[in-house]
């Protein structure tokens, strides 16, 4: 061992440590220089160590002016005990001091171009951390994280071994996967105009190993999607995929549900009651307005579109005579959170709902005998009457409304609904509760939501386009309805929804030759189309596939979840930012032209 290296990490002393000699090794976190002592913290990833250096020792003090912030160093001393009242009991170190006997420099560092430790400072804009990532990633926080993910990636490893589960790779270099969004495309140098799609998932190999006989898959696997990002998504994330053979909805949830808990349990110490809820897509839509709802708070949204009927309101009517529905919120006890100028045209909340295509915000204040508002005098007593028992509104309430088509009522609702619940503080972000706030099984309101439609309507391209995969097994039930009503195919495909994250999605897949080729027939995509793009899918399907189904959860976004971040960036090591740019490396960047010649993209 070299003389400068380690003994002992910068987290690891304690009292018990008292007068032993010791080496440590790691970056200047601070320094207070003093007329006769310089103390400087030394931090490595498993904490802060004090170290003294003291002025009889010539040496030492020159070492001492020449240290700066992040400088590597290197210190021998012995382990003392602090003086009387120093001890910080904030640190794990903080009984004790190294006195240096002897300091090395191992490298410099010019100032950094952000505060580094995360002690009462402001985080540094974003654009400037992922420039100098490396750095970033030396805070407390971001380490917290990593370790997460070790942990989450190493728990799900653990689990699925001892469930019999197989981990296997496949391809980064294959053919386009139909998960809805653009691919990433990469030239052939061999095959000159001819192109391999960097995987959206595995979604193709993890069935074609379900005919292959290996019945229990799993992957960690990187997906790649360009597609618009937002606060949970990135370009490149990570999935945990995994597939089953002869497994049925319930087999699949079981074995989720089983790795769900094991996870919270080990990686947050938190027990969650399996099984969990679930709740249908029709009703998540009615309630929330949304697929993937937050069920930490309650405030449903309530169908009023039969008393809109029997009202006076020209808008509401309009809209139901247009086959539209009205909808509404009760806030409860908020009729002083927002001023009348608030809610009328152009206040906040209007301009709100019309962020999400809503054409107009009808509202109500409730008084103990009345209503007071925009429309209230529209409705008849009885009329009033109704909606008071409806909304179950007590005076202070305010009543919201959007009439429109459905898809358009559900969005806006839908958003205003975890908006007003944030505002209002309908729940708390257990990290937003203190320094050292740690979450409870009370945090996390978990849930599959189960039988979505198998195809939506693309009103722009006039044709039925896949809710899921065109791999999703429609229920047996309903697959007498796929030529003559695709709309009421409901799905064997099923989300995992926490806390209003979308974590997971799956379904039991179609083995059925004949049924595969009639959802693509029902999808417009013409049978030869249909070979040529997933031939080898339906070839295989035809040599004996079994019945399977599977599963992919986002291992990003649970990661957020049990880090307490609404941010992924803050969870991936090198993220790409909001418009996909790598601000580190610069990537994407131009490239050679002789690389684009030899791929024949140029002559
Ligand atoms: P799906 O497309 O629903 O299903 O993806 C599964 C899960 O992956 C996560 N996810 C993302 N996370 C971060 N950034 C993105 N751009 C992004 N896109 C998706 C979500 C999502 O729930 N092959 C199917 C799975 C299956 O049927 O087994 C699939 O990929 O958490
Ligand atoms: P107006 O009759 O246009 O003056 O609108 C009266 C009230 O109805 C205003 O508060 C509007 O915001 C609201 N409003 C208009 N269109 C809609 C709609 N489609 N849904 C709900 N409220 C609406």
């Amino acid at each position: 061992m070299a003389e400068w290296q380690r003994t002992h990490t910068c987290g690891e002393l304690r009292d018990l440590h008292i007068g032993q000699m010791v080496v440590l090794n790691g970056w200047v976190n601070t320094f207070r220089g003093y007329n006769d002592q310089v103390f400087v913290d030394i931090r490595d990833r498993y904490g802060i160590t004090q170290v003294v250096l003291e002025a009889d020792d010539p040496a030492i003090v020159a070492v001492g002016k020449e240290i700066g912030r992040e400088f590597v160093i290197s210190v021998a001393g012995k382990v003392a005990a602090r003086l009387p009242g120093k001890d910080n009991a904030k640190m794990a170190t903080g009984k004790i001091e190294v006195k240096a006997a002897k300091v090395a420099i191992l490298n410099r560092c010019p100032t950094p171009p952000f505060e580094i430790t995360e002690f009462g400072t402001e985080i540094a804009n974003e654009d400037l951390r992922l420039q100098y990532r490396y750095l970033d990633l030396r805070r407390k926080s971001l380490q917290n994280v990593l370790i997460i993910r070790h942990r989450l990636n190493k728990v799900i490893r653990d689990h699925l071994d001892f469930q019999g589960f197989l981990e296997m790779e496949t391809p980064l270099l294959g053919k386009s996967t139909p998960e809805g969004a653009r691919d990433y495309l990469v030239p052939s140098r061999v095959w000159h105009g001819e192109w391999y799609a960097l995987p959206q998932s595995p979604q193709l190999y993890k069935q074609l190993l379900m005919v292959a006989g290996y019945d229990k898959y799993f992957q960690i696997a990187r997906c790649l999607r360009d597609e618009d990002l937002r606060a949970d998504r990135q370009p490149e994330f990570t999935q945990l995929d995994v597939e089953m053979s002869f497994v049925e909805m319930d087999d699949i949830f079981r074995v989720v549900e089983g790795l769900v808990a094991d996870i919270f349990h080990r990686v947050l110490g938190i027990n969650i009651t399996t099984p969990l809820p679930r709740l249908k897509y029709a009703e998540a839509m009615l309630k929330y307005g949304s697929d993937k709802p937050d069920l930490r708070f309650g405030m449903e949204i309530t169908e009023v579109s039969d008393l809109a009927g029997q009202s006076e309101f020209k808008v509401f009517k309009d809209v139901l005579a247009a086959g539209g529905v009205v909808r509404g919120l009760n806030a409860r006890k908020a009729a002083d959170k927002f001023s009348n100028t608030d809610l009328k045209p152009g206040g906040k909340l209007s301009e709100f709902v019309a962020g999400y295509k809503a054409k107009g915000l009808a509202w109500m204040k409730v008084e103990a005998d009345k209503f007071t508002g925009s429309i209230e005098k529209f409705f008849g007593p009885e009329q009033q009457k109704s909606l008071r028992e409806r909304f179950k509104a007590e005076a202070g309430d305010v009543l919201l409304f959007v009439a429109d088509q459905e898809p358009v009522v559900c969005d806006a609702l839908g958003a205003l609904r975890s908006h007003l619940a944030a505002q209002l503080k309908l729940y708390t972000n257990w990290w937003e509760r203190g320094e050292d706030a740690k979450p409870t099984a009370d945090d996390f309101k978990i849930a599959w939501v189960i039988d979505f439609p198998s195809f939506m309507y693309d009103a722009e391209e006039k044709r039925w386009v896949a809710n899921h995969h065109p791999f999703t097994a429609p229920r047996d039930e309903h697959i007498a309805h796929l030529e003559s009503d695709p709309g009421k195919v409901l799905a064997k495909a099923y989300d995992l929804v926490i806390n209003g994250y979308e974590v997971g999605g799956g379904s039991i897949r179609i083995h059925n030759p004949e049924v595969q080729s009639r959802v693509f027939t029902a999808l417009g995509m013409p049978i030869e189309d249909a070979k040529q793009r997933f031939g080898f899918l339906l070839d295989a399907l035809k040599f004996g596939a079994p019945p399977h189904g599977g599963i992919a959860l986002g291992l990003d976004r649970f990661a957020m979840m049990l880090a307490g971040t609404t941010n992924i960036r803050d969870v991936i090591a090198f993220p790409k930012n909001q418009r996909a740019r790598d601000l580190m490396t610069g990537a994407p960047a131009p490239v050679e032209s002789r690389q684009l010649k030899d791929l024949g993209l140029m002559t």
